[in-house]
């Protein structure tokens, strides 16, 4: 079996300061580097296109070109699918297999990318995802509760998301067509019919969004924890 990774990492993060927030640094090393570890510790990973800034594809950082052979670079979108869609165009025809995974998620395991990547090689289009623990209440535009979903079937999306190469082409192609934007691949796949399972996430897989953030992963990496 022959897998492509794509780390979307084109956010701004505004919510961040100035860098790209899977720039930022964490443990003395970008962001970005400690999921890179992850992903290409599977060598069933043959390919691992990640997505940045346009102005700075255009001059990608020399560490992150000569961190691996398998690493190439493509400009990211305004929106993450549009990151998703401009790596996923130069996934190699002969990949079986995607999985994408946020840069801005530096603790993910090599257990759980080795198990989408499972998952996915099966057939199966799989998101990592985690139970909800609070209540979960949609609400209308004037702060109103309109509806509380029933918390035992609400979960979480984390990535790694993993699909067979033609799933995620295929809905890709569909999405393009209707002009369908979605934040979430499982969910962009989901949409167009194909069945997506839920594996068991982790809760240090945080994303990183807010400066809170980067201190928890800190000091989670610090204890070893
Ligand atoms: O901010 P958000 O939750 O959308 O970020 C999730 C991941 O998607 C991050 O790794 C971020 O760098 C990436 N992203 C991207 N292109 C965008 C927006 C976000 O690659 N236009």
């Amino acid at each position: 079996m022959r897998a492509a990774v794509i780390v979307p990492a084109a956010g701004q993060g505004r919510r961040m300061g100035s860098l790209p927030k899977a720039f930022l640094p964490l443990a003395g090393r970008p962001v970005i580097a400690h999921a890179l570890e992850a992903l290409l510790h599977d060598d069933r990973v043959t390919q691992a296109v990640i997505a940045i800034d346009a102005a700075q594809a255009a001059d990608p950082p020399p560490w992150l070109t000569q961190l691996d052979p398998r690493v190439c670079i493509v400009a990211g979108g305004q929106e993450r699918t549009g990151s998703v869609r401009n790596a996923l165009a130069t996934v190699a025809s002969d990949i079986d297999v995607v999985l994408i995974h946020d840069a801005a998620r530096p603790l993910v395991s090599r257990a759980l990318v080795k198990r989408a990547l499972d998952e996915a090689g099966a057939g199966r289009s799989v998101t990592a995802a985690i139970p909800v623990a609070d209540t979960v209440h949609e609400v209308g535009e004037d702060g109103r509760v309109v509806a509380t979903p029933d918390r035992s079937r609400l979960w979480r999306a984390q990535t790694p998301q993993a699909f067979p190469h033609s799933v995620l082409r295929d809905a890709y192609a569909r999405a393009a067509a209707r002009d369908v934007e979605a934040t979430d691949d499982a969910a962009l796949v989901a949409r167009f019919g194909v069945p997506v399972f839920v594996i068991e996430g982790e809760p240090r897989n945080l994303k990183i969004t807010v400066p809170d953030d980067l201190r928890l992963a800190r000091a989670w990496l610090q204890n070893g924890t």
